[in-house]
């Protein structure tokens, strides 16, 4: 059975969740953002042309790239034999190294060695790696390098080192496109990064046959991951104008990825006034994070956009009771002012579980995950709701 590697993002914990369900994890470092995992769900809803390796880390928000584990070498002797030997035997002309919990000479060593070996026995060989940095995920994409040569993934654990030939990486210029080149956005809106998109969708743990709901769609950022990933899907909110940009968004990007246009509904409404009994599937939404502010918020203002959403989101699950959705993937916003935290999350717990949901644990055992920018006021935190059976 294949094992595999996976390069995590900058908020392991998070992509971790992401991936429950979809494997099992043999080994998970949290400093070093990686994992070690086996069967891998593969799916293809779409029947894309595309290897299924891809495809599944096309479906993550959360993980940079991964490989299958090559090696397990007993020590550093042992690694840069394996590297030689793997040189020559491919006939490797290209070569790149990403690098994880090892010391700060350990690359500039080991590419050393590699060009000395390589010179020494004839064999043309273009290490990628510029000033012995390891490489980003974008550097691989940028350069083809998982195409055009061999990237291979080293992770250190004590003194052993496990080698792993990447073969799947995040395709940045399609998340460009979707979040950049989109007709429409509206910064004072709030922009929801496509790949937190494809996480809140995944947290939720959707099945082929659900459709997902944005009921604060916004841009359609949601309704566009969810497409693209094979579902169908409905987007509402209450201002008219950004439901005609959602309809504009979700088609625009339906020529570009080629998904029907029809797998897409989208109307006007206020998500208190909902009635879900009709509705069925999941929610997978960022939510109104209530005002957006340029300058430092007063505490007096924070108080009246947590209340203002608080009784939003209480009317939602309230809405909810009775009703067919499994699941609800969503933010709450939290401000972190003046050395203090003002959070939502524990005041509506008691209207979640009312409503027949209970709040899914995270890797760290918390209820949710706090993901923030440095440049905004406002962080999201995430939450997600399951009905209990
Ligand atoms: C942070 S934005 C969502 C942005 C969206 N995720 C995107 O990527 O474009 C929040 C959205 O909630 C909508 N909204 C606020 N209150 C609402 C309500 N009561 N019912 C429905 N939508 C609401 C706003 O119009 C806004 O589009």
């Amino acid at each position: 059975m294949k094992n595999y590697f996976l390069a995590l993002g900058r908020y392991p914990n998070l992509s971790l969740a992401e991936l429950q369900g979809q494997l099992d994890v043999i080994f998970y470092n949290e400093e070093n953002q990686y994992l070690i995992a086996e069967n891998l769900e593969f799916k293809n809803p779409r029947d894309l042309p595309r290897p299924p390796e891809q495809l599944f880390l096309d479906s993550l928000g959360g993980t940079m790239f991964m490989g299958e584990t090559l090696k397990e070498c007993e020590s550093y002797n042992d690694l840069k034999d394996f590297i030689q030997d793997l040189v020559v035997n491919e006939a490797v002309s290209k070569i790149g190294f990403c690098t994880f919990g090892v010391g700060k000479n350990f690359l500039p060593k080991l590419i050393g060695e590699t060009k000395d070996f390589s010179r020494e026995k004839d064999h043309k060989l273009r290490i990628e790696n510029f000033k012995s940095a390891s490489l980003s995920s974008g550097q691989i994409f940028e350069r083809r390098l998982t195409q055009k040569g061999l990237v291979l993934g080293i992770a250190q654990e004590g003194n052993q080192f496990l080698v792993s030939k990447i073969i799947a990486n995040q395709n940045l210029r399609n998340y460009e496109l979707r979040d950049r080149k989109k007709n429409f956005r509206d910064a004072k809106m709030g922009m929801l990064p496509p790949k937190l998109a494809q996480i809140l969708i995944n947290l939720s743990h959707p099945d082929h046959k659900d459709t997902i709901i944005d009921p604060f769609c916004g841009s359609a950022t949601v309704n566009i991951e969810a497409a693209i990933a094979g579902f169908k899907t409905q987007g509402s909110d209450i201002n008219e104008h950004f439901v005609t940009k959602s309809r504009e968004n979700f088609d625009q990007m339906s020529e570009k990825f080629r998904y029907e246009k029809s797998t897409g509904t989208f109307e006007t409404q206020d998500v208190t006034k909902i009635d879900w009994k009709a509705a069925s599937g999941i929610i997978a939404t960022e939510g109104w994070l209530g005002e957006n502010f340029e300058q430092t918020p007063s505490v007096d203002q924070i108080k009246a956009n947590k209340a203002a959403v608080l009784n939003i989101w209480r009317q939602v699950f309230l809405n909810l009771k009775d009703s067919n959705i499994r699941s609800v993937a969503f933010c709450l916003p939290c401000w972190n002012v003046k050395s203090r935290k003002f959070s939502i999350s524990q005041e509506l717990i008691s209207d979640i579980n009312a409503a027949g949901f209970e709040l899914k644990k995270f890797p760290n055992q918390d209820t949710s995950f706090i993901y923030e920018r440095e440049t905004t006021f406002v962080a999201r935190e995430i939450l997600v709701a399951q009905k209990v059976a």
